[in-house]
């Protein structure tokens, strides 16, 4: 009796079991299903997210003391705020720019921590502990903002090919973000609205930037990677001030931003730019180069190459 009673509730169980598995089943497969995506969004997905422990890193790693170009020691200044109230500089960029590396640089160079208009406390857990300070104790202050009010004295402003520039940053979001087929797909959904933002962006903060009438030191990204000493002595000149022990060999002896990054994402970057965000940037850079002209003629004129040619497109 016991024993037909059991039978009969498992024939009646198991139509409901089966039901349940499936609708566990479908629910999971539809949730890891990964997205419909094209094949240059698959290859930038792989790149961004090369593997599932990426550890969030900036662009320029400043924490690891990897090699050092010169094969002298590492030269690791102590790092302090400045007790002599120093000039309000600026260390203006568009994001993706290098900017990170050029407070290493400073860092390096003078021995006074770099401040920022921001609070970023994974900038902070890397031992830049200036962030959020913008005052006179601390030797240049981080700002990607286009700002109508200048409270500086003077600025270095830092520029860079953005077709690299939007990569940079948006490899660096990418592995800031969780690993999993979801943010992956909500990641690669973004790319139109990042790059409209981004774009726009960096059009405004350049053209903002040009109505700086204080000194202005420009640094071309490009240029800062192929010849650093030259770079650094003119930053070292920009900014000097009586209280400041600057070194430059110390500077160029960890300058760990100078290994850059590998480009993974080099051989599709071009799949993933529209036609149409070609033309826009393309006309960005060209609007850039037209106000610095006068200011910064050779840099004006360098940024022709920049421009990618549309007829790919
Ligand atoms: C930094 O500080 C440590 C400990 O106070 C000291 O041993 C070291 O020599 C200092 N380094 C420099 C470059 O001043
Ligand atoms: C600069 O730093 C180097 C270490 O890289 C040190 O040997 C040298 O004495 C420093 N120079 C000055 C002027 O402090």
């Amino acid at each position: 009796m016991i024993l037909s009673t059991g039978r009969l509730d498992a024939r009646r169980t198991l139509p409901v079991t089966l039901l349940v598995i499936v609708v566990i089943g479908g629910t999971l497969l539809l949730y890891t299903r990964p997205a419909v995506l094209t094949p240059a969004s698959r290859q930038l997905i792989k790149s961004i997210f090369p593997s599932p422990n990426l550890v969030a890193s900036h662009e320029h790693e400043t924490d690891k003391q990897k090699t050092n170009s010169l094969g002298s020691t590492p030269c690791k200044r102590n790092l302090s705020f400045s007790s002599v109230p120093l000039p309000l500089t600026a260390l203006a960029s568009v994001q993706g720019s290098g900017n990170t590396w050029v407070r290493h640089l400073l860092h390096q160079l003078t021995g006074i921590y770099t401040g920022s208009v921001y609070s970023d406390r994974q900038t902070v857990s890397r031992g830049f502990l200036g962030e959020g300070v913008r005052d006179g104790t601390v030797v240049a202050i981080k700002t990607h903002r286009v700002e109508k009010e200048h409270p500086y004295d003077r600025a270095i402003l830092i520029i860079r090919n953005p077709y690299d520039a939007i990569f940079a940053e948006f490899n660096r979001q990418g592995s800031r973000s969780h690993v999993g087929v979801a943010p992956f797909r909500a990641y690669i959904q973004r790319w139109n609205s990042f790059t409209t933002n981004f774009q726009r962006r960096w059009l405004t903060f350049h053209e903002e930037w040009m109505t700086f009438k204080k000194p202005l030191l420009l640094i071309v990204y490009e240029n800062l990677v192929v010849s650093l000493p030259e770079h650094l002595q003119k930053m070292a000149e920009f900014i000097k001030h009586p209280s400041l022990k600057i070194n430059i060999s110390c500077a160029l002896a960890d300058s760990t931003g100078h290994f850059r990054r590998v480009d993974k994402m080099a051989s599709f970057k071009d799949e993933v730019l529209s036609a149409d965000l070609v033309k826009t940037m393309n006309s960005n850079i060209k609007a850039v180069q037209k106000m610095f002209r006068k200011k910064f003629p050779k840099v004006a004129e360098a940024m022709s190459s920049w421009l990618k040619n549309a007829r790919n497109y």
